[in-house]
């Protein structure tokens, strides 16, 4: 049998992919459109790998999705593609709503129409696992419990509000059609093949490059880290053992502010490379205007998937994020490589 990763050029899907196939033999088939944010620089390790397929494809082109579900035998898909970043969700809702809600929505019709051709045993074990974000959920307050599987849904972003109509769409394709569906809202993830246009990898890449590092507001606004190796692991075990219909949160148990979690990079910076002046990364810190309707925190709480699954992270943030700077200082031609145009473009327009 064979899986289907959308997405899985990106930052996660290629993690999840890797990831795939160095726990089984299991084949993949990773479509992906490539834009911006996707990259087959993430999967150079697989070329040449029997187990692995690569289909150049948008989620919302029914006829490539359908040939690759027919063709390949699909017996689960993992839907990770997405328009990601919340910032340039700001400024162009629209590709938001046209890949993440529109292109789910043809996801689902042409994944929907392939399972009902399945014999019925193959029907009873299929999986459609949609990788959603704790965004959806909205901001909490400083005392708030965390989000959990129970959490009203009530998204600030066009990025968030995008995705929870896609996990809507999900859910009503399981409760309408009984695609059996599964849909987890996971936190901010870190580690390799991060684009640096998120916080993390953009710290590090401006950091090196003698660069502003722009904290938004008062850099107070707290986020639930989570190494992505424990995301995907998470995501293995809800394919495996996740009840159809149901609905997950994953976390890390790891609130940071973001002034801290830059704070700690420049550290770790100072550490491995100092600046030549010996001077502290942390002199290149600036407070910019603050993104509009930014949410002040997120955090979550996994005790379903522990209790179910026996999950827990296992990478501590402080060692995680060590390893995933390292990761930053010796991938300097993969950044390099996936600075594009488009990226040069973005940076030039958003940041001093
Ligand atoms: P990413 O931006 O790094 O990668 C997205 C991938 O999707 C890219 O390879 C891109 O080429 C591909 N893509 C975009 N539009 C497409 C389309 N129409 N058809 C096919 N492929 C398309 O994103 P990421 O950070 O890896 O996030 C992956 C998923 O996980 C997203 O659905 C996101 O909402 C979710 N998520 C991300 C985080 C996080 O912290 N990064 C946290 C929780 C959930
Ligand atoms: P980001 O990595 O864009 O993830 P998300 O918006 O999905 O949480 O941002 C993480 C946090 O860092 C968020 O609170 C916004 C903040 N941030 C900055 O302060 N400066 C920046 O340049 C960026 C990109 C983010």
């Amino acid at each position: 049998m064979t899986i289907l990763v959308t997405g899985g050029a990106g930052f996660i899907g290629s993690n999840f992919v890797l990831d795939w196939l160095a726990d089984g033999d299991e084949p993949v088939v990773t479509v992906d459109k490539l834009t911006y944010a996707g990259n087959l620089r993430n999967l150079t390790s697989l070329d040449g790998d029997s187990r692995h397929h690569f289909i150049k494809a948008g989620i919302e082109d029914k006829a490539a999705i359908a040939a690759a579900l027919d063709r390949y035998r699909i017996r689960a898909v993992v839907n990770f593609a997405a328009e990601t970043h919340v910032d340039r969700s700001i400024d162009n809702p629209r590709a938001f709503v046209e890949t993440n809600v529109v292109g789910t929505v043809a996801l689902l019709e042409a994944v929907t129409a392939h399972w009902r051709h399945l014999l019925p045993a193959e029907r009873e074990t299929f999986r459609f696992l949609h990788i959603s974000t704790d965004e959806v959920f909205g901001a909490l307050g400083p005392g708030d419990p965390p989000f959990s599987e129970t959490t009203p849904y009530r998204p600030n972003s066009p990025y968030a509000a995008s995705k929870a109509a896609a996990d809507h769409l999900v859910r009503a394709f399981g409760a309408t059609y009984r695609l059996p569906v599964l849909i987890s809202n996971c936190s901010n993830n870190f580690g390799p093949y991060q684009f640096p246009e998120k916080l993390i990898p953009l710290v590090v890449s401006r950091a090196l490059a003698g660069e502003t590092l722009p904290i938004y507001g008062d850099g107070r606004q707290v986020r639930d880290w989570l190494y992505v190796g424990d995301h995907c692991r998470a995501l293995r075990l809800l394919l495996a053992q996740g009840r159809p219909g149901e609905h997950y949160v994953i976390g890390g148990d790891s609130e940071r502010a973001n002034i801290e979690v830059v704070r700690e990079i420049c550290a770790i910076l100072d550490r491995l490379c100092p600046r030549a002046d010996h001077r502290s990364y942390a002199a290149q810190i600036a407070f910019v205007t603050d993104r509009p309707g930014h949410d002040r925190r997120y955090a979550i709480d996994a005790g379903k998937l522990k209790a179910e699954f026996g999950w827990r992270p296992q990478e501590g943030f402080a060692a995680a994020l060590e390893k995933t700077v390292r990761w930053n200082l010796d991938h300097a031609d993969w950044l390099a490589a996936v600075q594009s145009g488009d990226y040069r473009r973005w940076i030039a327009a958003h940041y001093v």
